[in-house]
């Protein structure tokens, strides 16, 4: 299967339409975790600009462990009281972060990083599984638009592994 990724065109809401169908369109018909995670991080972290840190942390039943990603090397595991990714998998609510700094406990691995989304991942059966965290360059990257898109994005990864 080649893949060839749609350019977004329209307001932020149609954007994250066509991204959130593109999305559907590459886990149709696959389960692992692994594999739709690697995939979904390329796809947003392709087709989205202003980011450069897109990936996963599953919970190992203790603290969080990195997973597939786009960027630089990153933080191998999270404790859940510490960082935003800790924060969203702990209060199981999005972290919409403006400026990571001002952010108690915030974990800098990539140094450029200054504003964040962390989605946390939870299955039908109240399971955490863990995070879907994006890192943006620019201050306040992420808006209510981008939280909700990429949150339906992160309800479409936990179906697919149903
Ligand atoms: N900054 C995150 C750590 C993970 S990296 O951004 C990839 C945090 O504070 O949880």
């Amino acid at each position: 299967m080649s893949f060839s990724a749609i350019s977004l065109t329209g307001s932020k809401p149609e954007q994250y339409a066509q991204l959130l169908e593109q999305a559907r369109a590459l886990l149709h018909g696959e389960r692992d975790r692994v594999a739709n995670a690697a995939n979904l991080s390329a796809l947003v972290y392709n087709a989205l600009p202003d980011l450069n840190w897109v990936g996963f942390y599953f919970y190992d039943g203790h603290e969080l462990v990195v997973g597939p990603f786009q960027g630089l090397p990153a933080c191998v595991r999270i404790p859940l009281h510490k960082g935003v990714c800790g924060a969203a998998a702990s209060t199981r609510q999005t972290q919409r972060i403006e400026d990571v700094h001002a952010f108690p406990g915030h974990i800098a691995c990539d140094s450029a990083s200054n504003s964040e989304l962390v989605v946390p991942l939870v299955d039908d059966a109240g399971h955490l599984v863990g995070v879907f965290d994006l890192d943006s360059p620019l201050a306040a990257r992420f808006s209510v638009e981008d939280q909700e898109g990429l949150e339906r994005i992160a309800r479409a990864y936990l179906e697919s592994l149903r």
